[in-house]
């Protein structure tokens, strides 16, 4: 399949997921790995709400990929103001009735073809860059650079790899391989996607060729996480 039907699939996948994406947070169904592997999960997820405190996102803030909203409404309690950006109506809908604020401007559009409209003393993304094929790594991150003000931050949140963290009938990527995997529905619909694991001292270094000054941290098993300025 074309690199461009791979991001069309994931854009249907994330639209006809949308009902059901928080099951993945929320380790229910297919994604409940056990007792303990879900303890250690909160535990991470608890971590990432206080690497978003630390980073203390004030001012105009920009949020790529927003979903369903599980970021959108920690940013409102931060942002002075907040433009919350995805392409799938669907996820929109839900953000929307759950951060239920009238003054968070969401657009709908697509990331990959999006040129941002003002300028943000930060923009946050979470599970998005690794849904960013490689050869697109460059230009995403040059867009992000033009929708920042001069000193605008960035903070990124993102998924480990583990076999833990996804449902348990999906297989990871191989490592080095492609970057694309299947994702399957509750109903069983299959959906190809670009998943990239990035370890922080990679991630870190892929950044710094591009113009950014990045600190990539990981949790223990789950998530990474990283804050970068250009
Ligand atoms: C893994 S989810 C992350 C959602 C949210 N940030 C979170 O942490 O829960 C990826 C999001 O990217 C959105 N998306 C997929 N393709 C997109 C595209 N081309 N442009 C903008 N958003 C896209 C999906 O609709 C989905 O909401």
């Amino acid at each position: 399949m074309s690199q461009d039907n791979v991001l069309t699939e994931q854009l249907d996948y994330y639209r006809a997921r949308a009902l059901e994406y928080d099951k993945w947070w929320n380790r229910e169904g297919r994604f409940d790995r056990g007792p303990d592997a879900n303890t250690r999960w909160f535990a991470e997820t608890s971590e990432l709400e206080r690497v978003l405190q630390r980073f203390d996102p004030r001012g105009d803030v920009l949020e790529l990929a927003c979903g369903t909203g599980l970021w959108t409404r920690h940013l409102i309690g931060y942002a002075d103001t907040l433009t919350a950006v995805d392409a799938a109506p669907e996820v929109l809908a839900i953000n929307r009735a759950r951060v239920g604020d009238a003054s968070v401007r969401y657009v709908e559009a697509d990331l990959f073809h999006w040129p941002p409209d003002q300028r943000y003393d930060a923009c946050v993304f979470a599970f998005w860059l690794s849904h960013v094929p490689h050869d697109r790594f460059a230009a995403f991150w040059e867009m992000v650079a033009s929708a920042l003000k001069p000193g605008g931050r960035v903070l990124f949140i993102d998924s480990a790899r583990t076999e833990n963290s996804t449902a348990a009938d999906h297989v990871l990527p191989v490592d080095g391989g492609d970057d694309t995997m299947t994702r399957r529905l509750d109903d069983g619909r299959e959906f190809q996607i670009v998943k990239r694991f990035y370890d922080p001292a990679s991630l870190t270094r892929a950044l710094g060729e591009l113009g950014w000054s990045a600190s990539v941290g990981a949790t223990p098993e789950f998530f990474i996480y990283g804050t970068a300025t250009r």
